[in-house]
């Protein structure tokens, strides 16, 4: 297929241009490009890498009641997003080799490109190393769903090259420290305070990467119970060093942390996360609206670093020969976030009733339409290759 007369951005300003599409792949991208292909017309619309969301849970298992691959991976694609990466916190837990195998059994209900993470407790040192093509070894290092908090993390870091961890205040000194006595690359996941934020800003390295989530840069710190989550909300303060971090480059990347609970859960109490995949770029697309953010540093914080920080082979930028994941997006769209039109299974937002300006109108998945105006078209994604 071709998409005619969307914006793209190049060197920072937009630029109207084709995209032809061949097996799934972008052949070519110009102006006035002919060809016989199915058009698809993108008049008035930018074009963008499809989003890379490197923080979901999308449950299965024992709790597909919460939220499985397929419904999961519609919230995705309605958001903008073209490849997950998924958590191993499930019941049961991603331990083993085995267990992971099960997982990808599962994944192929997925409308989106998935990858995957891989657990520990700690003493399962044998499996992670047996373990291919996975983004990094998730170390919880506080309690938090699935109960997976590790007491021998040293033991992790000695063995296990890439780390991702659930850190929070002073567990993240300990992480980095960790990462630069073994040499781990470390990816610091939902970053929520401006301690950490501090913590950061003098280690960075090339090494040591942060992730910030939406709700921790777009909600208020409030009791209900339905805005229980870990990290919890945080302070203006923390807010505003969570948007200086991302201006100053210390924060790399936005996760949704999709975490869905069903509504009786959350109701009764105790019951941390929130989902995020549907509302994550119309979130960032109204903060460009706000002038708070650019499109290219949104481009950058959920295409290009999750790209280069994971080693995600083929994606992340519109390029000839790059996997055809692009979402068309209209940035001047308002439209409110219902729960009623959501696709996660969970159906409930805590975003619900925010009016944003700025949505993804199509999301298209390997060269395949998967997301239409509100529409799902159920074609299968495919797994993410991490190439190293
Ligand atoms: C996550 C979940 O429910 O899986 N919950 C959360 O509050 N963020 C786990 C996690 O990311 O810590
Ligand atoms: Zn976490
Ligand atoms: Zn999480
Ligand atoms: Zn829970």
């Amino acid at each position: 297929m071709i998409i005619t007369d969307a914006r793209i951005l190049e060197n920072g300003v937009l630029v109207k241009k084709d995209i032809l599409i061949i097996g799934g792949k972008i052949k070519k991208i110009a102006q006035g490009i002919d060809s016989d292909e199915k058009i698809i017309n993108a008049e008035g619309l930018i074009a963008i890498p499809g989003i890379i969301d490197s923080h979901v849970h999308f449950r299965d298992f024992e709790q597909k009641y919460k939220e499985d691959f397929f419904t999961g991976s519609c919230a995705a694609a309605a958001g903008g997003i073209t490849s997950v990466l998924d958590m191993p916190n499930n019941k049961p837990p991603v331990l083993s080799v085995d267990d992971l195998n099960k997982k990808r059994e599962l994944a192929k209900k997925s409308v989106v490109n998935y990858g995957f993470y891989f657990g520990t407790d700690g003493n399962n040192i044998p499996e992670i190393k047996k373990a291919k093509n996975i983004a990094a070894v998730k170390v919880y290092m506080e309690r938090t769903t699935g109960n997976l908090a590790v007491e021998n993390v040293e033991n992790v870091f000695k063995n296990c090259k890439r780390i991702a961890v659930h850190a929070e205040g002073k567990n993240v000194s300990k992480a980095i420290e960790l990462a630069k006595k073994y040499n781990n690359y470390l990816y610091l996941c939902h970053i929520s305070t401006k301690e950490e934020i501090e913590i950061i800003k003098r280690e960075k390295s090339n090494k040591i990467f942060a992730e910030a989530t939406p709700h921790h840069l777009f909600l208020k710190s409030n009791n209900t119970p339905f805005c229980l989550m870990k990290p919890e909300l945080k302070s203006a303060a923390d807010v505003k060093a969570l948007w200086d971090g991302i201006d100053l480059g210390i924060i790399d990347t936005i996760g949704s942390d999709h975490a869905p609970h069903a509504v009786e859960e959350k109701k009764s109490g105790g019951c941390y996360g929130i989902p995020g995949v549907e509302t994550l770029l119309p979130l960032l697309l109204n903060a460009i609206n706000e002038k708070r953010l650019t499109l290219k540093k949104v481009i950058q914080l959920c295409c290009e670093n999750p790209v280069r920080i994971f080693g995600i082979k083929n994606k992340g930028f519109l390029k000839e020969g790059y996997d055809a994941d692009i979402v068309l997006v209209d940035i001047n769209r308002i439209k409110e976030v219902k729960n009623s039109g959501l696709f996660t299974k969970c159906k409930w937002s805590p975003f619900d009733g925010m009016k944003l300006r700025g949505w993804p109108v199509m999301t298209i998945v390997n060269g395949n339409v998967v997301f239409d105006n509100g529409k799902i078209n159920d074609i299968k994604g495919k797994k993410v290759v991490f190439s190293r």
